[in-house]
């Protein structure tokens, strides 16, 4: 399709071509990944890190790059406080700090304290560990919760793909309506032959919006299992997190969906299942193969749409079934803006009705 053909009442004026974001959390690792005095490497938006978790069970990310000559740190050892790069065994703190250089001969002085390795934020909520790749969180959108409630004792499994797309385009996956039928067209799933219109409201949320708690369809069979009458709201949050909460009663299932920006166009996609009935921790094993499908649906589908993407960015966005991406582009761009300019964000979305056939 021409850009110049675009009619201009279908296309939004929101700029579609913002750099990742920087001043945001990115999923990292499930926690239970991560044990006490261990580290993992893994490049965020093309920055090395080195991630690992003290002998007292906090956890930290450094740059994987020792400053005196390039080492990963995370080839050296860690002994739950202290990591020594493997190649002349200088010792960094977990907060980035120089302990120890072991070639100064005896009564050479050296400032240790201006050695540094970069050090960057976690956070660790409800089993997941979370890297702040700016300089500081405040006034960021916060680290996403599975779970308002923070007593509620809560279940989890993770699932990772890795593929090769561009970043807003895997983000926007999250919250498109309309790929759902041709994706995911399989029979645990609603098909293109079930289409129905559907109208949902959607409000403004914590740097995002919701679509607002609604009874959810009769055709998942799984959600029967949870008795009582479910209810279902979900959320989507910057910089690229989708939270579906479906309540039953006092039961909750909460599908969140992380996206993490590697680099070299390098996407990794996170799913996090989390519940809080003991019972149904027993249905994990059965349930995986279900999920994994259902995310290699979208991996595939997003690598292949990059084959076309490499080539050129077509950008029609059609009201309503796109709404949610003009969202998107525009939560991104006032963050980005809101950052640059030192003010507080403004959320741009206002309470809409939107009508789709899905
Ligand atoms: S490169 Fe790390 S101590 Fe020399
Ligand atoms: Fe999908």
């Amino acid at each position: 399709m021409q850009n110049s053909a675009r009619p201009s009442q279908l296309v939004d004026e929101a700029p579609f071509d913002l750099a990742p974001l920087r001043d945001v959390w990115y999923f990292a690792s499930a926690g239970r990944a991560l044990k006490r005095g261990r580290t993992i490497a893994k490049t965020i938006l093309g920055e090395p890190l080195v991630i690992g978790r003290d002998a007292e069970g906090k956890t930290f990310a450094l740059q994987d790059l020792c400053p005196h000559r390039g080492m990963p740190l995370s080839c050296g050892r860690f002994d739950g406080s202290e990591l020594e790069c493997p190649l002349h065994g200088w010792r960094f703190s977990t907060a980035g700090e120089c302990a120890g250089i072991p070639s100064l001969a005896e009564g050479q002085r050296f400032p240790l304290s201006q050695v540094r390795v970069k050090s960057y934020p976690t956070a660790e909520v409800q089993g997941n560990i979370w890297v702040f790749l700016g300089e500081n969180p405040i006034g960021a959108p916060p680290v996403p919760r599975a779970s308002e409630d923070t007593d509620q004792r809560l279940f989890s499994m993770v699932e990772t793909m890795r593929f090769r797309c561009n970043l807003d385009n895997a983000i926007i996956s999250l919250i498109d309506p309309a790929h759902g039928p041709y994706v995911h067209d399989i029979w645990f799933w609603h098909g293109r032959r079930t289409a129905k219109d559907k109208v949902k409201l959607f409000t403004p949320s914590s740097f995002g919006f919701t679509m607002t708690s609604h009874q959810t369809s009769t055709n998942w069979r799984a959600y029967k299992l949870l008795g009582g009458k479910p209810e279902t709201e979900i959320l989507f949050q910057l910089p690229g997190v989708r939270i579906e909460r479906t309540r039953a009663g006092r039961n909750l299932v909460v599908n969140m969906t992380a996206m993490t920006p590697l680099g070299d166009g390098m996407v990794e996609m996170n799913h996090i299942v989390s519940w809080t009935m003991p019972w149904l921790t027993v249905l994990q094993p059965l349930v995986k193969p279900f999920v994994r499908r259902f995310l290699g649906q979208d991996r595939d589908s997003l690598e292949k749409q990059q084959i076309g993407l490499d080539f050129a960015r077509p950008m029609l966005l059609i009201n309503d079934s796109d709404t949610l991406i003009k969202w998107y582009y525009r939560l991104k761009g006032e963050y980005a803006a809101a950052r640059r300019d030192g003010r507080e964000f403004v959320n741009p979305v206002t309470p809409r009705t939107l009508r789709w056939r899905t």
